[in-house]
């Protein structure tokens, strides 16, 4: 797929709660082009520190605009963050491989979702693209103060569930957990799967929905550097030998990965 290199104008940039950002870009090309499940790689400043670009999720996508939603959690997001409306940013997108799903017709019988603390971030963009499909979301963080973006899944018209290690909102433990209660319940099995969020969740919900034959995508996240394919600095183990993140995924199939 056609990727651009854009200097695109921040439209909105807002905070949402503690150090969670949401940003709003003017990005004709991407906007168009952009699936579910890719993510840009923006580069912060002129300046050689930090050097690389970082990659963040296509979080949405609309008419000549598309948005992220980011955590600052060092040098790059943390200059992201201090950003105006009207600066620019040199972007890159869109990049790699997307989630794959069907016509409104063809959806059976109900996708779920899966979002682990910033996982939540592509599969709103998701949500956005299944509208109509009665998509279940399974939300998991630490704590209730720590959730994140249940009223906009909402507002894409997904059943949103909710689990919290410390039991201050929703079923208490682990969002996988939800995640193999809500497949044991009598009736009509929700599928395929989507999941992004940290790796010891993934491997889970790949243990999960493996062992119930349950087709599921999983978006991950590693480490890059170039961000284009050309380094092999993001490799994953598949059974069809090593993949790149940046190029092959971020979306794999759940059955291919050998973690
Ligand atoms: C395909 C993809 C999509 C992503 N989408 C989002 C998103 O939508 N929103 C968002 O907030 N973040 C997202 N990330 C993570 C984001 O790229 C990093 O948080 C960012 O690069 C950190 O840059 P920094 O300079 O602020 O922090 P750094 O100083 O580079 O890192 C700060 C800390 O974060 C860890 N970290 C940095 N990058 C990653 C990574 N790729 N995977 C795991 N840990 C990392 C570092 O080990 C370190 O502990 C995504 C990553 C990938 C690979
Ligand atoms: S970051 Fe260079 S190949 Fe993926």
């Amino acid at each position: 797929m056609k990727n651009f290199q854009l200097q695109a104008k921040i439209l909105a940039q807002t905070r949402i709660k503690d150090n969670y950002w949401r940003c709003e870009l003017s990005a004709p090309q991407i906007a168009k082009n952009a699936l579910a499940g890719q993510f840009i790689n923006i580069r912060v400043n002129d300046g050689l520190d930090p050097l690389l670009r970082r990659p963040l999720s296509i979080h949405g996508a609309g008419g000549s605009k598309i948005k992220i939603f980011y955590k600052v959690v060092g040098k790059a997001t943390e200059i992201l963050a201090q950003k105006k409306v009207g600066a620019t940013l040199d972007i890159l997108g869109p990049l790699g491989s997307g989630f794959t799903y069907s016509q409104p017709a063809a959806r059976s019988p109900q996708p779920i979702l899966v979002a682990g603390g910033m996982g939540v971030a592509p599969l709103i963009f998701l949500a956005e693209k299944l509208r109509g499909a009665k998509t279940i979301v399974l939300i998991g963080a630490k704590t209730k103060d720590q959730l994140l973006c249940a009223r906009e899944f909402k507002k894409s018209g997904c059943a949103v569930k909710i689990a919290t290690d410390d039991g201050s909102s929703g079923f208490k433990g682990r969002v996988s957990d939800l995640l193999k209660n809500l497949l044991s319940a009598p009736g009509p099995r929700p599928q395929p799967i989507y999941a992004c969020g940290p790796k010891p969740m993934l491997r889970a919900v790949t243990d999960i929905a493996n062992a119930r034959g349950i087709p599921a995508q999983l978006s991950l996240e590693e480490h890059m550097s170039c961000g284009i394919g050309a380094c092999l600095g993001c490799v994953v183990r598949t059974k069809d030998g090593l993949k790149r993140v940046c190029k092959e995924g971020p979306v794999f199939l759940a059955k291919d990965l050998t973690w």
